[in-house]
């Protein structure tokens, strides 16, 4: 015996430099594994890229992804890199197609021919469109797919895609977020966009700054008028990667499959509650007016993730109002 320590396995992590990849890398590295960043830098930080290499290149460049793949002997993929702004893929359809449709199909194609059969792909709640269910009632995975905005659309022919490509050996893992929320509970990394674009970073900047926040809509049928979201801290969606890696490897050994796992806590918070848990926490007061609704903006989306908790044996644990709070806050008001 040499006692010597196996080098940690690469993964490639597309959109490794990104909010969710990066906190993802984070946790691979803790696992044993040494992510790869593939990244564009386009709306990704270099200095968010900590725990493994950068490889700079872009999803549609096959050739460079081809490069990267024979340089390291890669057991899988995640597929994170995305354009991720649903106002923008209603302005800008063709574009998103372009980065969600075609680059996860150039992506797909290079990782077949070089050999890696797994991949976790980076799916959304956007898929199910506005849900129209009884109050109390959850989404399943079964829920039917009906996007209402070409971000949602795009990847749902991925997810398409995906399950087409099992008759090319691909084994593959489908997770669709609900809301991804808070930060690194060490610090390490944040989320980062510039001007901030979901709810609870848009709180706290209006906070921070001393600015007004406006609430788009009250008078949905929800609690309070406002609309209910399940929220999911970063991490939580960072550790399901790990364990759809498991699962991967664990589940019928070679045979090609595919599934998806909705990742959410089951509750929901309405903007009303989130604007009162972030004002508690900055203990500062905040000017809240009240504007239109938002085109395309479903009433409730709050996750069944019993599948995920299952199967994958997934439980969040940094998930709870006042840490996903509480860790953006530091967030915001640290810089
Ligand atoms: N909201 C406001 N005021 C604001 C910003 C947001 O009232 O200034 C409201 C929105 O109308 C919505 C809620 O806060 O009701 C959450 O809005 P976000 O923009 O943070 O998130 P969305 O639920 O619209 O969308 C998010 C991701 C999508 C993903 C979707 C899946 O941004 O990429 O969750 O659930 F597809």
């Amino acid at each position: 015996m040499s006692g010597s320590t196996p080098a940690p396995a690469p993964v490639l992590v597309t959109g490794g430099a990104g909010y969710i990849g990066s906190h993802t890398c984070k946790a691979l590295a803790r696992a044993g594994y040494l992510p790869v960043t593939y990244d564009n830098l386009e709306t990704g930080f270099r200095h968010n890229v900590k725990w493994g290499p950068l490889e700079e290149g872009d999803i549609l460049d096959g050739t460079r992804l081809r490069e990267v793949l024979a340089r390291y002997p890669f057991v899988a993929a995640l597929h994170f890199a995305s354009l991720v702004r649903v106002d923008e893929s209603v302005a800008q359809p063709e574009k998103y197609r372009r980065a969600i449709v075609d680059g996860s199909r150039t992506l797909v194609d290079a990782l077949l021919e070089t050999g890696v059969s797994k991949l976790v792909f980076s799916s959304t709640a956007a898929v199910y469109g506005a849900p129209e269910l009884a109050p109390g009632i959850l989404i399943r995975e079964d829920h039917p797919k009906a996007p209402i905005n070409p971000y949602g659309q795009y990847k749902w022919e991925v997810e398409q895609y995906l399950e087409a490509a099992t008759t090319r050996g691909l084994r593959s893992v489908r997770l669709r977020y609900f809301n991804a929320a808070g930060s690194d509970p060490d610090g390490e990394l944040t989320e980062e966009h510039n001007p901030p674009l979901h709810l609870i970073p848009i709180i706290f900047r209006a906070l921070r700054d001393d600015k007004p926040f406006t609430i788009f809509g009250e008078d949905y049928p929800t609690k309070d008028g406002t609309c209910v979201r399940d929220y999911i801290h970063v991490s939580d969606l960072a550790e399901a990667h790990l364990l759809a890696l498991k699962y991967l490897d664990d589940a019928g050994a070679s045979a090609p499959l595919t599934r998806a796992f909705n990742l959410g806590t089951g509750a929901g918070y309405s903007v009303r509650q989130i604007v009162d848990a972030c004002r508690k926490t900055a203990a500062k007061p905040l000017e809240v007016r009240v504007g239109p609704r938002r085109a395309g903006d479903p009433p409730s989306l709050i996750a069944d993730s019993s599948g995920a908790q299952r199967e994958l044996r997934w439980h969040p644990r940094h998930s709870s109002l006042p840490e996903i709070v509480g860790s953006a806050w530091r967030n915001t008001a640290g810089r």
